[in-house]
Protein backbone atom coordinates (compact mmCIF):
# COMPACT_ATOMS: atom_id res chain seq x y z
CA UNK A 1 0.00 0.00 0.00
CA UNK A 2 1.25 3.31 -0.84
CA UNK A 3 2.08 4.86 2.50
CA UNK A 4 -0.20 7.70 3.91
CA UNK A 5 -3.09 6.18 1.58
CA UNK A 6 -6.18 5.21 3.52
CA UNK A 7 -9.24 4.43 2.59
CA UNK A 8 -10.70 8.19 3.20
CA UNK A 9 -13.88 8.61 1.39
CA UNK A 10 -14.46 5.08 0.95
CA UNK A 11 -16.39 4.44 4.07
CA UNK A 12 -17.27 1.04 4.85
CA UNK A 13 -16.19 -2.55 3.40
CA UNK A 14 -18.61 -5.51 3.41
CA UNK A 15 -17.95 -8.85 2.84
CA UNK A 16 -20.96 -11.93 1.66
CA UNK A 17 -19.27 -14.73 2.72
CA UNK A 18 -17.27 -15.09 5.50
CA UNK A 19 -14.81 -17.72 4.72
CA UNK A 20 -11.06 -18.37 3.66
CA UNK A 21 -10.69 -15.68 1.11
CA UNK A 22 -12.58 -13.43 2.83
CA UNK A 23 -11.27 -13.85 6.16
CA UNK A 24 -7.63 -13.13 4.05
CA UNK A 25 -8.57 -9.74 2.90
CA UNK A 26 -10.51 -8.78 5.36
CA UNK A 27 -7.49 -9.58 7.89
CA UNK A 28 -5.12 -7.68 5.91
CA UNK A 29 -7.24 -4.94 5.72
CA UNK A 30 -6.54 -5.08 9.59
CA UNK A 31 -3.46 -5.84 10.34
CA UNK A 32 -2.25 -3.15 7.84
CA UNK A 33 -4.69 -0.58 9.98
CA UNK A 34 -6.26 0.23 6.64
CA UNK A 35 -9.74 -0.06 8.27
CA UNK A 36 -11.12 -0.48 11.30
CA UNK A 37 -12.84 -3.73 12.80
CA UNK A 38 -16.01 -1.18 13.38
CA UNK A 39 -16.41 -0.25 9.86
CA UNK A 40 -16.20 -4.01 8.30
CA UNK A 41 -19.70 -6.03 7.91
CA UNK A 42 -19.51 -9.93 7.68
CA UNK A 43 -22.45 -11.84 6.64
CA UNK A 44 -22.79 -15.75 6.01
CA UNK A 45 -25.75 -17.92 6.31
CA UNK A 46 -23.72 -20.00 9.24
CA UNK A 47 -21.04 -19.69 12.08
CA UNK A 48 -19.35 -21.88 10.88
CA UNK A 49 -16.91 -19.15 9.24
CA UNK A 50 -17.68 -16.19 11.95
CA UNK A 51 -15.25 -17.14 14.67
CA UNK A 52 -12.39 -15.26 13.42
CA UNK A 53 -15.06 -12.36 12.10
CA UNK A 54 -16.20 -12.27 16.32
CA UNK A 55 -12.34 -12.09 17.24
CA UNK A 56 -11.65 -9.52 15.09
CA UNK A 57 -14.32 -7.31 15.92
CA UNK A 58 -16.52 -6.68 12.97
CA UNK A 59 -20.19 -6.73 12.67
CA UNK A 60 -21.33 -10.30 11.60
CA UNK A 61 -24.83 -11.24 10.44
CA UNK A 62 -26.66 -13.80 8.68
CA UNK A 63 -28.82 -11.41 6.51
CA UNK A 64 -26.73 -10.12 3.34
CA UNK A 65 -28.80 -7.46 2.54
CA UNK A 66 -27.80 -5.70 5.95
CA UNK A 67 -23.90 -6.08 4.74
CA UNK A 68 -25.13 -3.97 1.62
CA UNK A 69 -27.11 -1.46 3.12
CA UNK A 70 -24.45 -0.47 5.33
CA UNK A 71 -21.31 -0.76 3.09
CA UNK A 72 -19.78 1.29 0.27
CA UNK A 73 -17.83 -1.62 -1.15
CA UNK A 74 -18.90 -4.89 -0.81
CA UNK A 75 -16.99 -8.03 -1.50
CA UNK A 76 -19.02 -10.84 -3.05
CA UNK A 77 -16.56 -13.77 -1.15
CA UNK A 78 -18.94 -16.96 -1.63
CA UNK A 79 -18.22 -19.85 -4.15
CA UNK A 80 -19.62 -19.12 -7.42
CA UNK A 81 -22.47 -21.66 -7.28
CA UNK A 82 -24.01 -19.68 -4.25
CA UNK A 83 -24.25 -16.31 -6.09
CA UNK A 84 -27.75 -16.89 -6.98
CA UNK A 85 -28.87 -17.72 -3.66
CA UNK A 86 -26.60 -14.74 -2.34
CA UNK A 87 -28.53 -12.21 -4.33
CA UNK A 88 -31.37 -13.19 -3.75
CA UNK A 89 -30.79 -13.10 0.16
CA UNK A 90 -29.69 -9.58 -0.42
CA UNK A 91 -33.21 -8.39 -2.65
CA UNK A 92 -35.02 -10.70 0.49
CA UNK A 93 -33.17 -9.02 3.25
CA UNK A 94 -32.47 -5.21 2.28
CA UNK A 95 -35.01 -2.98 4.36
CA UNK A 96 -35.03 -0.43 1.84
CA UNK A 97 -33.10 0.38 -2.02
CA UNK A 98 -29.74 1.51 -2.25
CA UNK A 99 -27.87 3.06 -4.44
CA UNK A 100 -23.47 3.48 -5.28
CA UNK A 101 -22.42 0.75 -4.22
CA UNK A 102 -19.12 -0.66 -5.56
CA UNK A 103 -19.35 -4.84 -6.08
CA UNK A 104 -16.13 -6.94 -5.95
CA UNK A 105 -16.42 -10.01 -6.97
CA UNK A 106 -13.76 -13.18 -6.01
CA UNK A 107 -15.97 -15.55 -7.32
CA UNK A 108 -13.59 -17.57 -9.80
CA UNK A 109 -14.69 -17.62 -13.39
CA UNK A 110 -17.84 -15.34 -13.50
CA UNK A 111 -17.34 -12.83 -15.79
CA UNK A 112 -18.59 -9.17 -15.44
CA UNK A 113 -21.19 -9.02 -18.28
CA UNK A 114 -23.08 -11.84 -15.60
CA UNK A 115 -22.16 -10.34 -12.22
CA UNK A 116 -23.31 -6.62 -13.78
CA UNK A 117 -26.59 -8.03 -15.18
CA UNK A 118 -27.23 -10.14 -12.29
CA UNK A 119 -26.37 -7.27 -8.99
CA UNK A 120 -28.10 -4.59 -11.53
CA UNK A 121 -31.54 -6.28 -11.02
CA UNK A 122 -30.71 -5.85 -7.21
CA UNK A 123 -28.86 -2.50 -7.02
CA UNK A 124 -29.94 -1.08 -10.34
CA UNK A 125 -26.86 1.84 -10.58
CA UNK A 126 -23.77 -0.69 -8.94
CA UNK A 127 -20.78 -0.23 -9.74
CA UNK A 128 -18.55 -3.86 -10.04
CA UNK A 129 -14.86 -4.79 -10.25
CA UNK A 130 -13.99 -7.89 -10.85
CA UNK A 131 -11.08 -9.60 -8.52
CA UNK A 132 -8.96 -12.64 -8.61
CA UNK A 133 -7.32 -12.52 -5.34
CA UNK A 134 -4.98 -15.32 -3.52
CA UNK A 135 -4.82 -16.75 0.19
CA UNK A 136 -1.22 -15.49 0.69
CA UNK A 137 -3.11 -11.84 1.17
CA UNK A 138 -3.77 -13.09 4.90
CA UNK A 139 0.32 -12.93 5.23
CA UNK A 140 1.33 -9.89 2.98
CA UNK A 141 2.39 -12.19 0.03
CA UNK A 142 -0.80 -12.08 -2.39
CA UNK A 143 -0.82 -11.83 -5.76
CA UNK A 144 -4.32 -10.61 -7.14
CA UNK A 145 -5.23 -9.50 -10.22
CA UNK A 146 -8.69 -7.18 -11.26
CA UNK A 147 -10.79 -6.38 -14.43
CA UNK A 148 -13.28 -3.47 -13.96
CA UNK A 149 -16.89 -3.87 -15.06
CA UNK A 150 -18.63 -1.32 -17.85
CA UNK A 151 -19.44 1.53 -15.24
CA UNK A 152 -16.58 1.20 -12.42
CA UNK A 153 -14.84 4.52 -12.18
CA UNK A 154 -11.08 4.93 -11.58
CA UNK A 155 -11.35 6.26 -8.49
CA UNK A 156 -13.18 2.28 -7.73
CA UNK A 157 -10.07 0.46 -9.68
CA UNK A 158 -7.46 2.53 -6.98
CA UNK A 159 -9.78 1.49 -4.25
CA UNK A 160 -9.57 -1.91 -5.21
CA UNK A 161 -5.83 -1.83 -5.64
CA UNK A 162 -5.29 -0.08 -2.72
CA UNK A 163 -7.09 -2.98 -0.28
CA UNK A 164 -5.69 -5.73 -2.12
CA UNK A 165 -2.15 -4.07 -2.41
CA UNK A 166 -2.68 -3.99 1.57
CA UNK A 167 -1.73 -8.24 1.59
CA UNK A 168 0.78 -8.49 -1.33
CA UNK A 169 0.76 -7.52 -5.23
CA UNK A 170 -2.35 -6.03 -7.20
CA UNK A 171 -2.56 -5.73 -10.76
CA UNK A 172 -5.47 -4.32 -13.35
CA UNK A 173 -5.58 -6.92 -16.09
CA UNK A 174 -7.74 -7.46 -18.95
CA UNK A 175 -10.66 -9.73 -18.02
CA UNK A 176 -9.69 -12.46 -20.97
CA UNK A 177 -6.57 -12.91 -18.59
CA UNK A 178 -8.35 -12.97 -15.19
CA UNK A 179 -9.72 -17.27 -15.71
CA UNK A 180 -5.82 -18.07 -16.60
CA UNK A 181 -4.12 -15.80 -14.04
CA UNK A 182 -6.32 -17.10 -11.65
CA UNK A 183 -5.39 -20.86 -12.61
CA UNK A 184 -1.88 -19.55 -11.69
CA UNK A 185 -2.29 -17.16 -8.71
CA UNK A 186 -5.77 -17.82 -7.40
CA UNK A 187 -4.92 -21.88 -7.40
CA UNK A 188 -1.41 -21.90 -7.32
CA UNK A 189 -0.94 -21.71 -3.31
CA UNK A 190 -2.21 -25.03 -3.34
CA UNK A 191 0.12 -26.50 -6.44
CA UNK A 192 3.01 -25.14 -3.75
CA UNK A 193 1.59 -26.35 -0.87
CA UNK A 194 1.86 -29.52 -2.83
CA UNK A 195 5.20 -29.16 -3.77
CA UNK A 196 6.53 -28.64 -0.04
CA UNK A 197 4.89 -31.43 1.39
CA UNK A 198 6.67 -33.58 -1.48
CA UNK A 199 9.50 -32.10 -0.69
CA UNK A 200 9.58 -32.63 2.63
CA UNK A 201 8.62 -36.25 2.38
CA UNK A 202 11.90 -36.92 0.40
CA UNK A 203 13.75 -35.57 2.95
CA UNK A 204 11.52 -37.67 5.47
CA UNK A 205 12.55 -40.22 3.55
CA UNK A 206 15.89 -39.48 4.10
CA UNK A 207 16.21 -39.35 7.17
CA UNK A 208 14.97 -35.78 8.15
CA UNK A 209 12.59 -35.21 11.20
CA UNK A 210 9.77 -34.35 9.60
CA UNK A 211 8.94 -30.40 11.26
CA UNK A 212 12.61 -29.83 9.96
CA UNK A 213 11.83 -31.17 6.47
CA UNK A 214 8.60 -28.68 6.60
CA UNK A 215 10.66 -26.14 7.78
CA UNK A 216 13.67 -26.35 4.71
CA UNK A 217 11.34 -27.31 2.24
CA UNK A 218 9.24 -24.15 3.05
CA UNK A 219 12.24 -21.56 3.05
CA UNK A 220 13.41 -23.43 0.25
CA UNK A 221 10.88 -22.31 -1.84
CA UNK A 222 10.29 -18.84 -0.34
CA UNK A 223 14.27 -18.37 -1.09
CA UNK A 224 13.92 -19.05 -4.32
CA UNK A 225 10.57 -17.21 -5.14
CA UNK A 226 12.62 -14.29 -3.59
CA UNK A 227 15.55 -14.89 -5.77
CA UNK A 228 13.33 -14.63 -9.12
CA UNK A 229 11.32 -11.93 -8.44
CA UNK A 230 14.69 -9.85 -6.42
CA UNK A 231 17.77 -10.53 -8.67
CA UNK A 232 15.28 -10.47 -12.14
CA UNK A 233 17.36 -13.36 -13.66
CA UNK A 234 15.30 -15.85 -15.62
CA UNK A 235 14.38 -19.00 -13.16
CA UNK A 236 16.57 -21.01 -15.57
CA UNK A 237 19.74 -19.04 -15.63
CA UNK A 238 19.07 -19.27 -12.02
CA UNK A 239 18.92 -22.95 -12.00
CA UNK A 240 21.75 -23.35 -14.16
CA UNK A 241 23.94 -21.17 -11.90
CA UNK A 242 23.22 -24.06 -9.26
CA UNK A 243 23.88 -27.24 -11.44
CA UNK A 244 27.73 -27.86 -10.94
CA UNK A 245 28.54 -30.37 -13.70
CA UNK A 246 28.78 -34.01 -12.45
CA UNK A 247 27.22 -32.55 -9.21
CA UNK A 248 23.85 -33.33 -6.77
CA UNK A 249 21.26 -30.65 -8.38
CA UNK A 250 21.32 -32.07 -11.89
CA UNK A 251 20.93 -35.71 -10.20
CA UNK A 252 18.04 -34.22 -8.66
CA UNK A 253 16.77 -32.29 -11.58
CA UNK A 254 16.80 -34.93 -13.64
CA UNK A 255 14.50 -37.20 -11.72
CA UNK A 256 12.30 -34.41 -12.03
CA UNK A 257 12.64 -34.03 -15.74
CA UNK A 258 11.94 -37.89 -16.16
CA UNK A 259 8.51 -37.34 -13.20
CA UNK A 260 7.25 -34.56 -15.72
CA UNK A 261 7.23 -32.10 -13.64
CA UNK A 262 7.42 -29.27 -16.02
CA UNK A 263 4.54 -30.44 -17.84
CA UNK A 264 2.27 -31.36 -15.09
CA UNK A 265 2.53 -28.14 -13.61
CA UNK A 266 1.78 -26.46 -17.08
CA UNK A 267 -1.63 -29.01 -17.01
CA UNK A 268 -2.41 -27.80 -13.77
CA UNK A 269 -2.64 -24.52 -14.91
CA UNK A 270 -4.87 -25.43 -18.36
CA UNK A 271 -7.18 -27.72 -16.15
CA UNK A 272 -7.34 -24.94 -13.72
CA UNK A 273 -8.26 -22.20 -16.16
CA UNK A 274 -10.32 -24.34 -18.04
CA UNK A 275 -12.28 -25.08 -14.96
CA UNK A 276 -12.86 -21.04 -14.45
CA UNK A 277 -14.22 -20.77 -17.54
CA UNK A 278 -16.66 -24.07 -17.19
CA UNK A 279 -17.66 -22.53 -13.64
CA UNK A 280 -18.64 -19.28 -15.43
CA UNK A 281 -20.58 -20.67 -18.05
CA UNK A 282 -22.81 -22.80 -15.46
CA UNK A 283 -23.72 -18.98 -14.10
N1 LIG B 1 -9.77 -19.83 -1.41
C1 LIG B 1 -9.00 -19.39 -2.39
O1 LIG B 1 -7.79 -19.66 -2.44
C2 LIG B 1 -9.58 -18.50 -3.46
C3 LIG B 1 -8.71 -17.88 -4.37
C4 LIG B 1 -9.26 -17.06 -5.33
C5 LIG B 1 -10.64 -16.86 -5.40
N2 LIG B 1 -11.44 -17.50 -4.51
C6 LIG B 1 -12.87 -17.30 -4.63
O2 LIG B 1 -13.34 -16.78 -3.40
C7 LIG B 1 -14.68 -17.22 -3.17
C8 LIG B 1 -14.79 -17.77 -1.76
O3 LIG B 1 -13.90 -18.87 -1.63
P1 LIG B 1 -13.47 -19.39 -0.20
O4 LIG B 1 -12.34 -20.31 -0.40
O5 LIG B 1 -13.34 -18.24 0.74
O6 LIG B 1 -14.79 -20.24 0.18
P2 LIG B 1 -15.27 -20.70 1.65
O7 LIG B 1 -14.12 -20.71 2.60
O8 LIG B 1 -16.03 -21.96 1.43
O9 LIG B 1 -16.26 -19.53 2.10
C9 LIG B 1 -17.46 -19.31 1.42
C10 LIG B 1 -18.36 -18.45 2.29
O10 LIG B 1 -19.55 -18.19 1.56
C11 LIG B 1 -20.63 -18.31 2.48
N3 LIG B 1 -21.90 -18.50 1.78
C12 LIG B 1 -22.43 -19.61 1.22
N4 LIG B 1 -23.65 -19.34 0.73
C13 LIG B 1 -23.91 -18.02 0.99
C14 LIG B 1 -25.01 -17.17 0.77
N5 LIG B 1 -26.12 -17.59 0.16
N6 LIG B 1 -24.92 -15.91 1.18
C15 LIG B 1 -23.81 -15.45 1.81
N7 LIG B 1 -22.72 -16.21 2.05
C16 LIG B 1 -22.77 -17.49 1.64
C17 LIG B 1 -20.24 -19.48 3.36
O11 LIG B 1 -21.08 -19.45 4.50
P3 LIG B 1 -20.87 -20.43 5.77
O12 LIG B 1 -19.71 -19.84 6.53
O13 LIG B 1 -22.17 -20.31 6.49
O14 LIG B 1 -20.57 -21.79 5.22
C18 LIG B 1 -18.78 -19.13 3.61
O15 LIG B 1 -18.66 -18.21 4.68
C19 LIG B 1 -15.00 -18.28 -4.23
O16 LIG B 1 -15.90 -17.75 -5.17
C20 LIG B 1 -13.66 -18.58 -4.88
O17 LIG B 1 -13.80 -18.82 -6.26
C21 LIG B 1 -10.94 -18.31 -3.54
Amino acid sequence: MDAGKTLEGVGKVGFVGAGNMAQAIGGALLRTGLLKASNIYVSSPSNTNKGPWIQFGTHTTTENGCVVENSDVIFLAMKPIYLDAALMDIKNTLKQPVSNKLFVSLLAGVPLKVLEEKIHRIVPDARVIRVMPNTPVLVGAGCSVFSCGTTATKKDAEVVKMMLSTGGICQEISESLIDAAGGLSGCGPAYVYLIIEALSDGAVKMGVPRAMATQFASQTVLGAAKMVLETGKHPGQLKDEVCSPGGTTICGIHALEKGGVRSTLMEAVEAATKRAAELGKNK
